[in-house]
């Protein structure tokens, strides 16, 4: 997931400089300009240039079509801030070729950027169960997926996601099976959804966990003036990154790409 909502840029000796993890500003500084809002996704990078400079250098010009248009379909979208972006998708595309990924788990579809990421890396034979609460999301997306030749790949799941992985667990023929796991949903559950991915992850297979930089508010001093959302799954990503910390049965790397996402390969 991307969260964007409003930063707070100030000019200071020709340098810019942002703060990422308020939306709130005090009479005597400068206006807020939502730069971020232009790039449509918030970065953890010094400046929203050198996002810029990513997007427009390595991203856009290399972005398969059917993403490109999945994505400007999505910017359409009352929630567009809901999706994964482009540079991550980029990202997810690449790490699942270099890890030779076949069988594939996505929590969190959306309109379905980074499924659509997903798919089009697999081969031909390769498989994404993809859950979430809401299909009509997930069917903005589908006619390109279609149109992409890649949605026979897909076994979308509408409806939460801990009761299907409740029931995958109890059965072990799903026990080990997965090459990769990418968690994009409820913050709330991150740490439930360890609990059971941990089984359904093959050893040497990763699972990707979005968003665990959480908009900057990991650092954020207690009384920092957050957004309620931020807040309030804050203390949520909090926990889950000092428990995948202390997991021995997983490696793991944060990695600042979007708004952070942290690799974790099981290794017991
Ligand atoms: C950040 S968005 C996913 C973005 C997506 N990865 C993309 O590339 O656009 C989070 C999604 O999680 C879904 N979600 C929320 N709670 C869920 C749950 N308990 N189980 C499954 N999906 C859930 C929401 O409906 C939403 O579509």
């Amino acid at each position: 997931m991307a969260i964007n909502g409003e930063t707070k840029i100030e000019s200071i000796n020709g340098e810019t400089k942002h703060g990422s993890i308020n939306g709130t500003e005090s009479n005597n500084e400068p206006k807020a300009v939502s730069r971020h809002q232009e790039v449509g996704h918030k970065s953890l990078l010094q400046s929203d240039a050198l996002y810029q400079y990513i997007l427009e250098t390595s991203v856009y010009p290399r972005e398969p079509e059917p993403m490109k248009e999945l994505r400007e379909v999505t910017a359409k979208h009352p929630w567009n801030i809901m999706t994964t972006s482009a540079d991550e998708g980029q990202f997810i595309n690449m790490l699942l070729k270099l890890v030779n990924a076949k069988n594939t788990m996505e929590i969190g579809v959306f309109t379905g950027y980074s499924l659509l990421a997903t798919a089009l890396a697999l081969p031909d034979d390769g498989k994404i169960l993809a859950m979430d609460i809401n299909r009509e999301n997930y069917e903005v997306g589908l006619p390109i997926i279609e149109k992409a030749g890649v949605a026979h790949k897909i076994d979308f799941k509408e409806g939460p996601a801990l009761p299907i992985l409740d029931q995958m667990v109890a059965d072990e023929k799903h026990h080990g099976t997965f090459d990769f796991i990418f968690v994009d949903a409820d913050k709330d559950n991150y740490i439930n959804y360890h609990k059971r991915l941990i089984d359904l992850v093959k050893i040497g297979g990763l699972i990707g966990y979005d968003n665990t930089l959480w908009n900057g508010s990991v650092v954020a001093p207690p009384d920092a003036p957050l957004r309620k959302y931020v807040r309030y799954y804050r203390d949520f990503v909090l926990e889950l990154n000092k428990a995948l910390a202390d997991d021995p049965r997983i490696e793991i790397c944060m990695l600042p790409v979007g708004d952070g996402i942290t690799l974790c390969r099981r290794v017991s």
